[in-house]
This record gives C-alpha cells, sequence and structure tokens, in this order.
C-alpha cells in the first residue's frame, strides 16, 4: 500500500451485474481450480507449478523493493513496486497520458481489449452502488495511504511468467493503463504497482481463476537487500510455518485481526491492535497509544547507557547517537536487549506472536546513529490501522494462503532463491 497508506477505491460500482453473469464467473473459477483436491490435473505438481520472482530494493535508504515483470507481445520489462496493501496492478501508460511520473522504461503501450465495466474483475474495483458511464470501459481510480494516486482503464494484456519447472506460462490477466497519477510522499521511481492483496482483480488471484496457481503470495525480504517473491504454494514446508487465520472482519487487507503489544515477553495491556501485512510499506506504524507507550518503554529501557536520543538526525523521527557511529544493527543490538512482540488473538486458539528482534524495528542512519523504523500511523493518517512494514518482515518468509485464509511467517535465508527439486517431483 506504499508507505502505509490506506487505498481509499473511488471506482465504480456495480451492481447491475446481473446476477447470471456472477454466477457463470463464479462456477468457472471454482471448476478452474477446486479447492482441497491439490491432485487436480490442472495443478500439475505443487513445486513446479509455483511463479519465482527475484526482487531487489532495501528498507532504507532505498524505501522499496521491485519486482521485474515482463507484459505485451512482445514481452518488455517494467519495474513494479510490491504490494500487499492494494489489489490493483496498474503501470504508467500511453493512453495517451495526461500526467505520469519518470519512470525507468518507456510507457506501456496498451492493448485494445478493454475490459467491460460490469466485468466481476472491474466490479471489484469499485463500490455496490458505482454507475458505469460506458459500460465498453473499466475506469479506475486507487488512492495511496501517502496521498498518490492513479487513474485509469483496465486492460488485458500477455503477462509472460515461468513455472519454477521450466514450463512458460502466458495469460492475459487484466491491468490498470494509469494514465493520470499523482505522486505521493513516498515517491519510488517505479513503472507501476504489483497489487498482491486479497482481492478479486490481484494477479494472483486471476492466474488462480485461470486454474494456473494456487491463490498463495508469499515473500522473503532480505536485511541485505533483495530477495524474492513467489505465486503458489509449492516453496515452502507448511509444517516450518508459523500460521494465523487471516480476519474475517477486516476483509480488505492481510490482517490476523487484532494484537497485543508485548514487551519483554509480557503483554503490555496494549490491545486491540488492528493489525495488518503491507510489503508496500517500508517502515512499522502504530497507532499514536501504541506508539506513545512503546517510545517511553525503550527510552525507560536506553536510559542510564550510553545512547543519546539524537534529534539533529532527521532521518526518522527517533535516532540515538552512540560512543561511536554504529556500522550495523547488529552492533547497536546489545542497547536493545528486550523483547517486542505483536500477540494475535486468534479466535481463542493459542495466541500467535510475530516477534520483532532489534533488526525488525532498527536502521542505522547514514550518520551512524540507531533509529527506531516504527513509526506513529496516527500522524500519517492511519487512525487505528497499524502496519506491519518491510523492515519488520525482513529475513522471514512471509505467506499469504488466500485460499485457507491463514497468514504465516517463518524465519528464512532471503539471500538466496529457494531451492526447489522439481525433478523430484515430476
Ligand atoms: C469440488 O470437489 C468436491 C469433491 O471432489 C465436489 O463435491 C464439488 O462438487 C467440487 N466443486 C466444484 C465447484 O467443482
Ligand atoms: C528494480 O530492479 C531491477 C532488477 O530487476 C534493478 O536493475 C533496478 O535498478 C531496480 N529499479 C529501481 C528503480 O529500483
Ligand atoms: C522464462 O524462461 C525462459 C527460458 O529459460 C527465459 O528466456 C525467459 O526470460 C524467462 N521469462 C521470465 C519472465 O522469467
Ligand atoms: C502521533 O501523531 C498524532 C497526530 O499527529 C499526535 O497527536 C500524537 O501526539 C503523536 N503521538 C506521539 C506519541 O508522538
Amino acid at each position: 500500500m506504499r508507505k502505509g497508506q490506506v487505498n481509499v477505491f473511488f471506482l465504480l460500482l456495480f451492481l447491475s451485474l446481473s446476477s447470471a453473469s456472477d454466477q457463470k464467473w463464479r462456477k468457472a473459477m471454482m471448476s478452474a481450480y477446486n479447492g482441497s483436491s491439490s491432485s487436480s490435473s490442472m495443478m500439475m505438481n505443487r513445486v513446479g507449478s509455483s511463479i519465482l520472482f527475484p526482487i531487489h530494493g532495501n528498507v532504507y535508504p532505498t524505501g522499496y523493493y521491485n519486482v521485474t515483470i515482463y507484459i505485451g507481445h512482445p514481452p518488455k520489462p517494467y519495474f513494479l513496486d510490491l504490494d500487499t496493501g492494494s489489489d490493483l496492478t496498474w503501470l504508467q501508460c500511453n493512453a495517451p497520458c495526461v500526467h505520469c511520473i519518470e519512470a525507468p522504461h518507456p510507457l506501456y503501450q496498451p492493448s485494445n481489449d478493454l475490459v467491460a465495466c460490469r466485468h466481476p474483475l472491474c466490479a471489484a474495483l469499485h463500490p455496490p452502488d458505482y454507475k458505469c458511464e460506458s459500460p465498453d470501459q473499466c475506469d479506475y481510480e486507487v488512492e495511496y495511504a501517502d496521498g498518490g494516486s492513479s487513474l485509469g482503464v483496465l486492460v488485458r494484456d500477455v503477462f509472460s511468467l515461468n513455472y519454477t519447472n521450466g514450463v512458460r506460462l502466458s495469460p492475459r490477466l487484466a491491468l490498470g493503463c494509469g494514465y493520470d497519477q499523482i505522486p505521493g510522499t513516498s515517491y519510488h521511481p517505479l513503472d507501476g504497482i504489483l497489487g498482491l492483496g486479497r482481492g478479486k482483480s490481484s494477479i494472483v488471484s486471476q492466474l488462480q481463476s485461470q486454474g494456473l496457481v494456487r491463490n498463495v503470495v508469499g515473500h522473503c525480504l532480505s536485511g541485505r537487500g533483495g530477495g524474492f517473491l513467489f505465486f503458489g504454494d509449492g516453496l515452502y514446508d507448511s509444517s516450518h510455518v508459523t500460521w494465523t487465520s487471516m480476519s474475517q472482519e477486516f476483509t480488505k487487507y492481510y490482517s490476523p485481526g487484532s494484537a497485543e503489544l508485548h514487551f519483554g515477553g509480557k503483554a503490555t495491556g496494549i490491545k486491540n491492535l488492528i493489525v495488518i501485512f503491507d510489503s508496500g510499506s517500508s517502515y512499522t506504524y502504530l497507532n499514536s497509544q501504541a506508539y506513545q507507550a512503546l517510545t517511553l518503554l525503550l527510552k525507560k529501557e536506553l536510559s542510564g547507557q550510553s545512547l543519546k536520543e539524537a534529534p539533529e538526525d532527521q532521518t526518522l523521527p527517533l535516532c540515538w547517537k552512540g560512543r561511536k557511529p554504529f556500522r550495523s544493527v547488529h552492533d547497536a543490538k546489545k542497547y536493545f536487549k528486550t523483547s517486542l512482540a505483536l500477540a494475535f488473538a486468534n479466535s481463542g486458539r493459542r495466541k500467535t506472536q510475530f516477534e520483532l528482534h532489534p533488526e525488525a524495528y532498527l536502521i542505522i542512519s547514514n550518520k551512524g546513529n540507531v533509529c527506531l523504523g516504527i513509526l506513529n500511523g496516527t500522524q500519517v493518517g492511519l487512525q487505528n490501522l497499524n502496519v506491519i512494514g518491510d523492515i519488520s518482515m525482513q529475513d522471514r518468509m512471509v505467506v499469504y494462503d488466500n485460499e485457507k485464509q491463514v497468514i504465516g511467517w517463518s524465519p528464512a535465508n532471503c539471500d538466496h532463491l529457494p531451492r526447489f527439486k522439481s525433478a523430484y517431483y515430476m
């Protein structure tokens, strides 16, 4: 969602989608992939039929991770921001472009295969009472929490993808041709956004509806920069993953529901925090109350130590200077010994904890100070939403399984692409 923004979709609506065509679509979706029967011939083997992408970027100083996706015929590369906080994938587009932001590649030349306004993929981007202005095209507008936005139309085009078993696929998928963009405060010089959210219009949900992959997204962001992204469930061992169910209440985002902040292994009483996982946000955000409690606890822990607050360092709102400049979080770790965690309530079951090691909430600024990478979400307009951003997801695999409706994580080395033994399974 980029810098923890809340996406406000003003789109369209659709209400008049006849229920007959709706059902047809649903049926097609279901028969394309029937839930639990993993032996479905369409799915081939799970390991071979995952799709894996290397990614580039880091939390600081770059502030985002990008993935290269090949789109069009012939395929052209685009650098996209990885965003599990929004659904729609869009490219800056020559429709012609009214307002585009400087991008690494030439503007996308849209295909003329327009998605109709009443199509379910279009409807998924609009409120239920949206009135189609022209039935033949799907206008969209997405707005991100940092104030950025994209306005355009949905088209279908060929995506060039490879399964990990080497089989190539070229599905036609819907994407936004964005011809009017406003940059937000967290401007990234990229060609567009890869929307990986829970909604129907996300690329993975579209691949699933064509029977090509299970509706599972995962990423492994390396603390040393780079890492990988995958679609499908073949690249991790589920028994080594800590799983928690997705909230059925906050269905717009990947949210395990509400959490309580733990400090030093103990509950702090700061609870009912609605938490979302958002790869589009580089830092982690807590609401004002939780943020205040956390900073007080940290300041108390640091009092009497040789770290001094460094308000002159504007890298982030709270930085500390050591006796000597720090070169890595590892150097500064000895001052931050108390463990931090978010404990998810998980509908009566045992609480699942998402632990935050110092590497998951600290950065070293270019001045050699150590800065808190957990920020005040109320200040950036997130209201009560709490966001787990890239900083806190580094060096673990985070998996969003939209079929089982669970989110999971496990420690991982994200510096190397996972080894998959497709040969053994085929
Ligand atoms: C999915 O599979 C189950 C069991 O094999 C079957 O009963 C059900 O009708 C199938 N659903 C669809 C939509 O094909
Ligand atoms: C995006 O990733 C590619 C590698 O796939 C890299 O070459 C490029 O510099 C990155 N672009 C930006 C703007 O970070
Ligand atoms: C898919 O694999 C082929 C053959 O190895 C390669 O040429 C192509 O660049 C790959 N495409 C993508 C999108 O990775
Ligand atoms: C967080 O931001 C809000 C809104 O700007 C502000 O009122 C509040 O004082 C901030 N909280 C802390 C602890 O800085």
